[in-house]
């Protein structure tokens, strides 16, 4: 599949990855997983969000001057979005930017985040903080990492997938109801959706872009006021996606009975629902109000009105948020 950006074209290729000559940048537990596909001396960075951090942005940058890299190197990013969105960092800036390739391991990964360019690292303030737009060269899908993921990590992808269906593809859920999942399948068609997005708005600036943040605005919140550490990033949006659906209803948008179907959709799924404990409902609507696409403190939500059909809503009422948090 070849996707069109400001600067020319790259292809996803849904292949083997069997292997390179330049330089690959992993985390720790795939340099442990798949040695002989990483190479001799890859560069390794600890596994976890925590990485995702100007330290080791300044870590892989120095590896790369140690190892020679020039304006002319290609690096290879092997791993989950931590690994993709750093190094794609690294790659956008280093000698003022050089290629880079994703070859994404996990499953959403696959479907998101090493499509799109989007690329960067946080900051103690908060998550995805400085960054850049910067596709790859080539972006490798191969469904083997997929069968080495941990559960809880493959219902993250999941819930990006569940996520796809109601905002703009109403098959998926369908195909996500099957009992014998086609995972090749949800993710080739997740990508292919990802593709029409980004290239219709590549910079997020005709909300069209914004349609995949369905379920994060509440989602980001929860998991920045747990400190990412009680929920993945798929379970916060997996709640994210039902209370905003409940917003959407009391807002008139969306029909009685939507929010249990996106509801049951994820529960299907294993995935959380509903807040486990109890978390004050002015800092989650305090955090909404900074998010990035909020605009001077008016909350933004991309919210489903229908079954595969859903709209960046401005100034949703605080009200109604409130009152579904409650
Ligand atoms: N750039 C974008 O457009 C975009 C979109 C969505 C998310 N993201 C970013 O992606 C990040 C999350 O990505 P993630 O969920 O892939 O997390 P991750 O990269 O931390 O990977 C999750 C865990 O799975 C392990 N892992 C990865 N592949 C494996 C495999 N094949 N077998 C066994 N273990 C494996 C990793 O070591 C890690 O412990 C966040 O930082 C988020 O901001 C970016
Ligand atoms: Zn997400």
């Amino acid at each position: 599949m070849t996707i069109r950006h400001a600067q020319g074209t790259y292809d996803v290729r849904f292949d083997e990855f069997n292997g390179t000559t330049h330089v690959v940048v992993t985390d720790s537990n795939l340099a442990k997983l798949y040695p002989k596909l990483i190479g001799s001396s890859p560069i390794v960075i600890e596994a976890g969000e925590s990485s995702k951090n100007l330290d080791t942005y300044a870590y892989v940058a120095g590896q790369l001057l140690h190892r020679g890299a020039t304006r002319k190197s290609t690096i290879v990013a092997l791993g989950g979005g931590v690994v993709g969105d750093l190094v794609g960092f690294v790659a956008a800036t280093y000698m003022r930017g050089i290629p880079f390739v994703q070859v994404p391991t996990t499953l959403l990964a696959q479907v998101d985040s090493s499509v799109g360019g989007k690329v960067g690292v946080d900051l103690p303030e908060g998550k995805n903080l400085l960054g850049a737009f910067h596709p790859a060269k080539e972006v490798i899908i191969d469904s083997r990492f997929l069968k080495t993921l941990p559960e809880r990590e493959l219902r993250c992808g999941l819930a990006e997938i569940v996520k796809y269906g109601w905002i703009m593809a109403p098959e998926i859920l369908d195909e996500l109801s099957k009992s014998d999942l086609d995972l090749q399948k949800l993710v080739r068609k997740c990508v292919e959706l990802k593709a029409r997005v980004v290239q219709e708005d590549e910079f997020e600036t005709k909300g069209v872009r914004a349609w995949l943040n369905f379920g994060h605005t509440v989602g980001h919140a929860i998991e920045q006021i747990t400190n990412y550490e009680t929920y993945t990033h798929g379970e916060a949006i997996s709640i994210g996606m039902v209370v905003e659906t409940r917003v959407a209803e009391e807002m008139g948008l969306a029909g009685r009975g939507l929010s249990q179907k996106v509801q049951n959709s994820l529960a299907q799924h294993g995935l959380p629902t509903e807040l486990s404990t109890k978390l004050s409902v002015s800092t989650l609507i305090d955090v909404m109000r900074r998010d990035k696409k909020s605009d001077q403190r008016e909350i933004t939500m991309s919210l489903v009105y229908r079954s595969g059909q859903c709209e960046l809503v401005k100034n949703v009422p605080v009200e109604i948020i409130e009152r579904v948090l409650a």
